[in-house]
């Protein structure tokens, strides 16, 4: 199997990563490289193409001077993703000038997005391939490689990958991203993965739950079961049953996967509020290995603006979940998702985002200011009239109001306990451990005596904090 290296350049949610990893040169007649950038899925994704690829007999290489197809995989979800993407574009055309032979694809969401319009912006750009296309890649490989520009970017109903295993890219050898669907259907009106990505599909059960007992046979020892919105999972294995017979909901899907191995642990995401029930809640209190940690993006807290956003919940829906959360697990931990400076954002709506997370204390948040995309609702319906400096201004005080509740979460897990799972050297020291404990949090103590190892339990007593990784000591 290929030596595997996955560099994180920022790391964001949705930031920009750097995804080179060596295959060896014995078995493999070609080279190619492969970047990501966006959401897990597409890192996800990923791997997914890389599987594809080693089958034609295309090794990976870090070094893209060296590749004989450079492929970036993209984001399309703010309109600074793309730009991203544009300039490392640019930064290929000098090496593909002195190695006309290189080709250049496009893989994701910006290449469904623009389709063949890529080819007439970005000029040297060879093939353009949409995230539901990604078995064609080794057919249009070979067009391109008889010169012709080749594009597939056709959205399917039903593609899920799932007899695809996929090459582990930047593995630790402990954690791993488990896709089970694809798309979404919800509509939000700023978002362009429903665009991107097409209609919601579920991946069959028992390929999942296959895929996730391979990786605990491999040593893995935590899976993160990935969607846009995992809450409305939804697999049903012939269509000849009634309605319901054999049925698997997200609860179900978790309990299947939390029955493989105590020592393996489950995380998920992304949650809508909307969806997750108190059946995938009970679930998770009722196993210690599903981890106690939700993201649950809440977008605004203004009942206005969550209604132009088209989230179909109310401010009061949002905090009864996490109310429920709370009742039901006490201890978990909890993130969200916030965009600033909405269409007809007013100061008063703002403040309502700001109480909602006084009320809600995040753990952590992933926060943006508002950029219109096209072809969504949002952009066809409303104009996009709050000022740029407005919406930078809001999001300062987003920002800043999260790391005061993040500082306080963290100072308050000082002298509690955390059962952590070693994911490998801090990224400071290898005389430190680091690993997180169930709420997600990152946690680094210093190497004993004892003889642990990547992969292992172990009980840390927490003695400091920053706002993003706990200190502690083995216990
Ligand atoms: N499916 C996930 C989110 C995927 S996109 C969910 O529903 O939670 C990740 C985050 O990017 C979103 O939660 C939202 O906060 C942000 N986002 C999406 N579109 C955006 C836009 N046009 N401008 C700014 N932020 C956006
Ligand atoms: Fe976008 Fe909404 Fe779907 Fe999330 S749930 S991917 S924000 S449309
Ligand atoms: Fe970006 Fe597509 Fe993910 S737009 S956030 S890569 S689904």
């Amino acid at each position: 199997m290929a030596e595997v290296l996955h560099k994180v350049v920022e790391e964001t949610r949705q930031g920009e990563a750097y995804a080179p990893f060596e295959g060896d040169p014995n078995v493999f007649h070609k080279k190619f490289y492969i970047e990501s950038y966006g959401c897990q899925m597409n890192f996800s994704d990923s791997e997914i193409v890389a599987s594809i690829l080693q089958e034609e007999g295309y090794g990976a290489t870090r070094n893209f001077e060296e590749a004989d197809l450079v492929l970036l995989n993209t984001c399309s979800i703010r309109e600074k993703a793309e730009q991203t993407v544009r300039n490392r574009l640019h930064a290929f055309r000098k090496i593909k000038d002195s190695k006309p032979g290189m080709l250049i694809g496009v893989l994701g969401c910006m290449a469904e997005r623009l389709k063949a319009k890529f080819l007439e912006e970005e000029k040297l750009v060879d093939i353009v391939v949409g995230p539901d296309a990604y078995r064609s890649l080794p057919g249009l490989v070979t067009e391109a490689e008889g010169g012709q520009k080749s594009v597939n970017v056709l959205l399917s109903r039903d593609e899920t990958y799932a007899d695809i295993s996929p090459v582990r890219l930047d593995s630790n050898g402990v954690t791993a991203f488990v896709s089970i669907m694809r798309g979404c259907n919800n509509m939000c009106t700023f978002c362009v993965v429903p665009f991107t990505r097409g209609r919601e599909r579920s991946r069959d059960a028992e390929s999942i739950v296959n895929e996730c007992k391979d990786l605990f046979d491999r040593g893995f020892r935590e899976v993160t079961l990935l969607g846009q919105n995992v809450d409305s999972y939804y697999y049903s294995p012939s269509p000849a049953l009634p309605q319901g017979e054999g049925a698997v909901t997200f609860a179900d899907l978790l309990e299947r996967v939390a029955l493989i191995s105590p020592l393996l642990r489950i995380r998920f995401s992304t949650s809508h509020p909307k969806d997750i029930t108190d059946d995938v809640l009970y679930t998770m209190a009722k196993y210690h290995n599903i981890c106690k940690y939700i993201h649950l993006p809440v977008q605004s807290g203004n009942t206005r603006i969550l209604q132009l956003m088209n989230r179909t919940y109310t401010r009061e829906w949002y905090l009864n979940k996490v109310k429920r959360i709370r009742e039901i697990m006490p201890d978990c931990g909890l993130s969200t998702d916030v965009i600033s400076g909405f269409c007809t954002e007013t100061e008063e709506d703002h403040n309502d985002t700001l109480s909602v997370m006084e009320n809600s204390r995040f753990d952590m948040a992933y926060m943006f200011s508002y950029s219109e995309r096209p072809g969504t609702l949002a952009a066809r319906r409303y104009e996009d009239d709050v000022p740029e400096d407005v919406k930078k201004r809001r999001l300062v005080e987003i920002i800043n109001l999260q790391n005061s509740h993040s500082r306080e979460s963290y100072k308050n897990d000082i002298g509690k306990t955390f059962e952590v799972l070693i994911e490998g050297d801090s990224k400071k020291s290898d005389k430190d451990w680091s690993g997180r404990n169930t709420q997600n949090k990152m946690v680094v103590f210093p190497k004993n005596s004892m003889p642990l190892k990547k992969g292992d339990y172990i009980h840390v007593n927490i003695t400091s904090a920053t706002s993003a990784t706990l200190l502690g000591v083995i216990v």
